[in-house]
């Protein structure tokens, strides 16, 4: 299926790197540094872009380790795996709520500026919790609060007019649902971030 999501961010591609500024780079950069990312894990970075992440991300888990990234947009997977060709980094052209990878291969899931994009999110909450291993994190990381995104994607307006994280409320039982646990929320001006612990 090539739905208008993918097409836009297709359209997106070539200039997106463009888009990060060195102040955008360090708050994510800090933001990595607290995910207790070790030595030796599998990473997947779900809606990865361009690969933002990548670097960050490769670097702590070694060479031992693999960050895989995950996006439906053909032309951000391109761009991604030209920019990071690295051996502990691998891109799939693939759609978050049908993941191509076997139970329980993951020891953490990271998305960062993507869940409000994903076209059915519980959908995609639940084959995270599939892939992730049992007590693995996922978290979903926005440099911007809830309320911050959903006024800059109605202002953006076309198809990314309705994207939104969910009240915390709906977020909150969507995790339950899929079978995550131990959640926390953090929604203020200049940070969204939510983290789920996998329960098998
Ligand atoms: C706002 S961009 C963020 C990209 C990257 N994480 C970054 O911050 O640079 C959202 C990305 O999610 C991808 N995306 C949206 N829906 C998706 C889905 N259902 N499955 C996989 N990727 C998706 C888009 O193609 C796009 O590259």
């Amino acid at each position: 299926m090539h739905d208008k999501h993918q097409q836009f961010f297709d359209s997106l591609a070539a200039e997106w790197d463009l888009m990060f500024t060195a102040e955008d780079l360090e708050l994510l950069n800090n933001i990595v540094e607290q995910l207790n990312v070790q030595k030796g894990m599998d990473i997947i970075d779900l809606g990865c872009g361009t690969g933002i992440l990548f670097d960050m991300l490769r670097r702590k888990v070694g060479d031992e380790g693999s960050v895989t990234g995950v996006d439906f947009s053909f032309e951000m997977a391109q761009k991604a795996l030209r920019n990071f060709p690295f051996p502990n980094i691998n891109v799939v052209d693939a759609d978050a709520i049908s993941l191509p990878f076997a139970d329980s291969s993951f020891d953490m899931a990271v998305a960062f500026a993507a869940f409000p994009h994903f076209s059915n999110q519980q959908k995609a909450l639940d084959e995270t919790h599939r892939v992730l291993k049992k007590n693995s994190k996922l978290y979903i990381i926005h440099l911007i609060s809830s309320r911050e995104l959903t006024e800059m994607h109605q202002k953006i307006g076309g198809v990314l007019a309705g994207d939104q994280i969910p009240p915390e409320d709906k977020l909150r039982k969507m995790f339950e649902n899929s079978k995550f646990k131990d959640v926390i929320i953090e929604d203020h001006p200049g940070l969204f971030l939510a983290i789920a612990t996998n329960s098998k």
